[in-house]
């Protein structure tokens, strides 16, 4: 499957002539290579790729801030000017997806596509997501640099890297709008050699040569057809036109050289982690027991219909209570000593709640039961101590549902706790799947620290009835 070799270009300056060397870069990179594949994109809502590259007679709506809403590339992908493939922009991201991407989500968007060729990322100057999804998923990040203030910025993007444990080597600084005509007298000759040995000072590694400031290629942007025009076709007579067509050359020199590698290396690192979670999904499956852990029938994961998956607090226990005993054992075991049994209401209600709620069982001694009903960010809603009436109390069936239950799990576990959700889809084993699995623990984790803190205050006080 071919993959994208991405280059991103960012700087945390504003103004630094990020977007001018982005779009000027594809527009070289196409007339050096004629079929190399470039496609461009912009995190940044100023529109200039869209000026310079979108053919008039081009009037999508689609934008840059769909691919991340799991439209595939290859629908966002226009034919644009100079053979140039671009993404249209978007003109607030953060808008459109409220919900702000992951930092490897571009990434992983892009090793799953078709997309082969060069991948160019024209960048905001601040580290937003869109950002740091960007430098996440480069080959390489040109960062220009124009003065010592933007030097200075580059630590930012270095971090980025370290934070992420990931290499910083894709990082290549070059100096741009440089002003030839400034001259310095000692050692650095020019702005050109100065910041580029302050680079160097800083351990940054810089591409070679710069790109200078010229008033033309500043009045590309400005006439009256409102496009912006590349270098290249209408900046010829500049020195920029020389370093431009040196740039690109290095830019794809690299490209043959290294290829891509970065999807290459973040494929690997999901498969690996796809690989450790479907581990942990079977460890879990095989810890399963395979009867309702109240009366004991075989239970068949495949056809399990209505039923409360369960688990220890010490996980050495996981399985699955019919729905049917788990409502039997709450009205005749849990509430056999009430003196009015709950009526038919109460009962449809209780059910009705349960759909919705977790249920937390503490042993506290011998012969005293806690149950609490939580809602699913494990607060507590309700909650009542039963005495067990072990196998002397109501059976079901001749079945004593809550001894059994308490035997299975709980038997010598003084103050250990277990936790019962309903299983919400099928086959029933799907609850072990990563998402669910980790929802489940996370309420039982907020419950059991909630519960460690009342038991070390009083007991009393929390015994309000389970029924809604
Ligand atoms: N080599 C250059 N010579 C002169 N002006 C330039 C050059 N590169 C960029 N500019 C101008 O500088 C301004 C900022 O450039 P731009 O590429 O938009 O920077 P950024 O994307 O970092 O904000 C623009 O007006 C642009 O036309
Ligand atoms: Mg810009």
């Amino acid at each position: 499957m071919p993959r994208p070799y991405v280059i991103t270009v960012s700087s945390e300056k504003g103004g630094v002539g990020k977007t001018t060397l982005a779009t000027n870069l594809a527009v070289y990179l196409k007339a050096l290579a004629e079929d190399l594949p470039v496609t461009l994109l912009s995190f940044d809502n100023h529109f200039t790729v869209d000026r310079m590259f979108r053919l008039s007679a081009d009037q999508t709506e689609l934008h840059v801030g769909q691919l991340f809403s799991a439209t595939p590339a290859s629908e966002l992908i226009r034919q644009g000017e100079y053979g140039v493939q671009i993404i249209p922009s978007c003109r607030d991201l953060n808008l459109f997806n409220p919900q702000p991407p992951a930092d490897e989500d571009l990434a992983r968007i892009l090793s799953r596509t078709e997309l082969g060729g060069v991948v160019i990322i024209d960048t905001c100057p601040i580290l937003d997501p869109y950002t740091r999804n960007a430098l996440f998923a480069a080959d390489r990040v040109i960062v220009p640099i124009k003065d010592a203030p933007s030097l200075e910025n580059c630590q930012h993007l270095a971090n980025f890297f370290a934070d992420h444990g990931i290499s910083r080597a894709p990082l290549r600084l070059l100096p741009c709008l440089i002003d030839t005509r400034i001259r310095y007298s000692g050692p650095f000759k020019d702005s050109y050699q100065l910041l580029k040995a302050y680079a160097i000072n800083r351990g940054y590694r810089c591409l070679e040569g710069f790109i200078a400031k010229s008033p033309k290629v500043e009045s590309l942007a400005t006439n009256p057809e409102g496009k912006v025009y590349p270098v290249l076709t209408h900046g010829r007579s500049t020195e920029v036109h020389l370093q431009f067509t040196h740039l690109a050359r290095q830019v794809y020199l690299e490209y043959l050289e290294k290829g891509p590698h970065r999807m290459g290396e973040v494929s690997e690192a999901q498969r690996t982690r796809d690989n450790a979670l479907i581990h942990r999904e079977q460890e879990r499956r095989q810890r399963l027991l395979d009867s309702c852990l109240c009366c004991g029938k075989k239970l068949d994961f495949t056809q399990l219909a209505e039923a409360f998956y369960l688990e220890t607090s010490g996980r050495e226990t996981c399985g699955f209570i019919e729905e049917s005993c788990f409502y039997e054992m709450v009205f005749s075991d849990l509430y056999a000593e009430q003196k009015t049994a709950p009526g038919a209401a109460i009962k449809e209600l209780f059910r009705e709640t349960a759909q919705v709620s977790c249920f937390l069982l503490q042993r506290l001694d011998s012969s005293h039961v806690k149950l609490a009903r939580l809602d699913h960010n494990g607060e507590t809603l309700s909650c009542r101590t039963s005495e067990v009436k072990s196998s002397r109390g109501l059976l079901r069936r001749g079945i004593p549902l809550l001894h059994n239950l308490l035997e299975r799990t709980l038997s010598a576990n003084e103050r250990h706790s277990l936790l019962l959700i309903k299983k919400s889809a099928n086959p029933a084993t799907s609850i072990l799947a990563e998402t669910p699995y980790s929802r489940f623990q996370a309420i039982f984790s907020r419950a059991r620290l909630d519960y460690a803190r009342q038991d070390q205050a009083v007991d009393a006080g929390l015994n309000n009835p389970v029924f809604p």
